[in-house]
């Protein structure tokens, strides 16, 4: 199947494996509702700049992160592409929303409106250290992911488990392992760590990492593994409708999913197939 394609060629079906270029929300009101197993969208944040991709190069990739209108226009331009990606998810459907300080509680707002607060799971924090500081203010250092589910309950979610657990000074069995000792007897800790919280700490992609295809604002392959690894099993459909470079695609197809993505900028589709072909 063809990697890179426009709106009308999907025809209303639905074609998967493949990033589309045009506007979201015209391919999200052609879709067939509840096919997708799960969402990640990574909006422009309306940092109200014009981001540019490698900046040596003079045909570097530009993306516009303008928010004309303020919060208001911010929040008016995604609802309807919340609403048609809560239409699309299927009943065990999750969406991931990734923001940051500058819109994220306006769009907490909408997301509870239209998904129902009772299907709201988690506020994730991103933590990273790349970046400057101020004087004026403490280093801001985090984005926010908001997790929803299309029915809190029936939602898939995988557990995943990294890190260490704090061990120091407990009791150790004859193997060496620590142990907890509960009214119903030993309790061991699981050999794969502590399951993972609600905060992450992964760094940036930096300015010289290998993964960098120079598109502006590309988010790391590791921070994708997980949410695709909690949230989908492998055959699902993994889906970004606003993909950019594609990270959310090539990590899905890495991890056995299938993957549809869209981006209104040609610049963006093109290294997202150039990505995954
Ligand atoms: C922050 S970037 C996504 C980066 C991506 N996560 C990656 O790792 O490369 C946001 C993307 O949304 C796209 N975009 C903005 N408005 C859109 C719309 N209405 N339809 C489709 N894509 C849109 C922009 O062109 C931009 O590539």
């Amino acid at each position: 199947m063809a990697d890179s394609l426009g709106a009308g060629d999907l025809g209303g079906t639905l074609a998967t494996d493949v990033v589309v270029c045009c506007d979201n929300l015209s391919l999200l009101r052609g879709l067939p509702s509840g096919v997708c197993d799960l969402i990640y969208v990574d909006p422009p944040f309306g940092t109200g700049k014009r981001r540019k991709g490698s900046a040596k190069k003079s045909d570097a990739p530009v993306f516009d992160d303008r928010a004309d209108g303020g919060l208001e226009s911010y929040v008016a331009f995604l609802r309807p592409v919340i609403q048609q990606m809560h239409r699309v998810l299927s009943e065990q459907g999750s969406l991931y929303v990734h923001l940051d300080w500058r819109a994220g509680h306006y769009v907490k707002v909408l997301l509870d409106d239209i998904f129902g607060i009772d299907n709201f799971l988690n506020e994730i924090i991103w933590s990273y250290r790349t970046g400057g500081s101020s004087r004026r203010w403490f280093a801001r250092k985090h984005d926010t992911l908001l997790l929803y589910a299309k029915r809190a309950g029936q939602h898939t979610f995988n557990v995943l488990r990294g890190g260490e657990f704090r061990t120091q000074g407990m009791n150790l069995d004859q193997q060496g392992r620590p142990y907890k000792n509960t009214r119903a007897g030993r309790l061991y800790f699981h050999p794969e760590g502590p399951a993972l919280s609600d905060v992450w700490e992964l760094p940036f992609l930096s300015t010289v990492s290998r993964e960098r295809n120079g598109y502006p604002a590309q988010k790391p392959e590791a921070l994708l593994e997980r949410i695709i690894q909690a949230s989908s099993n492998e055959g699902d459909l993994v889906a970004d409708f606003f993909c950019g470079s594609g990270t959310a695609l090539a990590v899905a197809k890495r991890l056995k999913r299938r993957y549809l993505g869209c981006d209104n900028n040609s610049a963006a589709v093109k290294i997202a197939a150039r990505r995954l072909a």
